[in-house]
């Protein structure tokens, strides 16, 4: 399993470059499988998460296929319904196939959706709206069948959250249904936008992406379409707290701005000093980060569950205590433990964290238990004092496309170790 290697203290400068988003290409390959054509997909980052789904199109009779940053995927093929449970549980949002599917076939046949360990993650709520679009809903031994033989209705549905997943899958399950659906407290994510524009050019008619109520009017058939998925706004979040933590002046380019309002507005309390234009982020950090005000993780637009281990990381180094209370996942701290072998002084109490900012943190070995709270450990790396060794980097390898290599030509002192081999710096 790889390892990275990092010498921390080294100052960071120069332009580092957004790929595309994880969670928007994720769901929009998934989406290419209901659409009965070959679709396109550009910007796609290289991670192992959409390898392991271009593996499902696969497995589902598709051709699919990824290349250079290219995804393309003829589903004209597809002649599967059911997802191996091997499969399922390599990524959550394998569990966005189940929509797909159905609007694709009428059925649908897997189990719950791996992912990475942060909290129970059960899928109610995907489950409760399919059956109030006429779908029944069965489950035998941890299989998951959704089936509609006399096709989909349209719905008015009321999420009790607004989950990303969900609202994703009740889209995708919407799109070809009988009438109109109707989702109330719909997640915002931008991610969600890009869905709806990806589904709307294959010939969908959905409105309201982005605010909590979405309308999805049926069409009875969709064709295939180009498309570009949207700069990953967690790997800018990350980028940005790489700079932060080393005193760093750094431009962060293929980022939008928007889609970071809350996480910059955090930044700005710990002395950060941003310039944003169209496309592009810079950030000047001062020598030592501030402290910030109680830290809250809330659906978007409030401050992402995904920037939440990245921003421990800089209160680990910050100059006084900063609370973190994480109201999305219930067991999303399990970086704290490992940035405290580093000489953070982080107290974890349910989902509240005490973190008392420390003057420095000691490069030491450490483990990634899971994507972000990877990164996290990568930051506190680059803040630290001598040689910090990451294990099961392949957490990390789900979101962030080559991670070391981008760093390293910002200026950061990182190598990759494969079985004690050096793969690259
Ligand atoms: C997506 C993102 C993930 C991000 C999360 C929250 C993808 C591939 N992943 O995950 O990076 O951290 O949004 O922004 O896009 N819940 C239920 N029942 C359900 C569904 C969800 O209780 O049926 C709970 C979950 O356990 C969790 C919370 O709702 O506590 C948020 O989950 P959700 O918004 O669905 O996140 P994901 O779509 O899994």
């Amino acid at each position: 399993m790889d390892s990275l290697i990092i010498n921390g203290k080294n100052r960071l400068g120069g332009t580092l470059c957004v790929h595309g988003a994880k969670n928007s290409a994720l769901p929009v390959l998934a989406a290419s499988a209901a659409v009965g054509g070959e679709c396109v997909i550009y910007n796609c980052p290289d991670l192992s998460d959409v390898r392991a789904t271009i593996r499902i199109l696969n497995g589902l009779g598709c051709f699919a296929s990824f290349e250079n940053g290219t995804a393309v995927c003829d589903s004209r093929l597809l002649c599967e319904n059911e997802i191996p449970d091997k499969s399922m549980r390599e990524l959550r949002s394998s569990f966005i196939f189940m929509g797909a599917l159905l609007s694709r076939t009428g059925k649908a046949s897997m189990c719950a959706p791996g992912g990475c360990e942060i909290g129970m993650r059960p899928v109610d709520i995907h489950l409760s709206a399919f059956e109030q679009m006429g779908i029944t809903v069965s489950i035998e031994n941890g299989r998951i069948t959704c089936e509609a033989p006399d096709g989909i209705s349209g719905a008015q549905i009321n999420l009790s959250f607004p989950s990303v997943g969900a609202t994703e899958n009740i889209i995708l399950a919407a799109v070809k249904a009988k009438g109109f659906t109707y989702i109330r407290n719909a997640a915002r994510e931008p991610e969600i936008e890009d869905l709806a524009d990806f589904l709307n050019s294959c010939g969908a008619k959905i409105s309201g992406a982005g605010d909590s109520t979405i309308v999805i009017e049926g069409v009875d058939s969709l064709h295939p379409c180009e498309f570009y998925v949207m700069p990953d706004r967690i790997e800018a979040a990350s980028f940005l707290a790489c700079a932060a933590v080393t005193g760093s002046t750094l431009t962060v380019q293929n980022a939008v701005p928007e889609h970071l309002s809350s996480v910059i507005s955090v930044f700005e309390q710990s002395g950060c000093i941003f310039d944003c234009s169209d496309k592009i982020i810079r950030i000047k950090a001062p020598q030592r980060l501030h402290k910030m005000k109680t830290i809250r993780t809330m659906p978007y637009p409030g401050f992402p569950t995904d920037c939440q281990a990245i921003i421990m990381s800089m209160a680990c180094v910050a100059n006084g205590t900063t609370i973190i209370n994480e109201n999305i996942f219930e067991n999303r701290f399990s970086h704290a433990g490992e940035l405290n072998r580093m000489g953070a002084d982080i107290t974890v109490s349910g989902r509240i964290a005490i973190v008392n900012g420390a003057r420095n943190l000691y490069g030491t070995s450490v483990r990634a238990t899971d994507l972000r709270g990877g990164m996290a450990l990568i930051i506190a790396g680059l803040a630290a004092y001598g040689q910090t060794r990451i294990d099961s980097v392949c957490y990390v390898d789900r979101g962030y496309e080559k991670i070391e290599r981008d760093l390293a030509a910002a200026g950061a002192d990182i190598r990759r170790e494969s079985n004690g081999r050096v793969k690259s710096g």
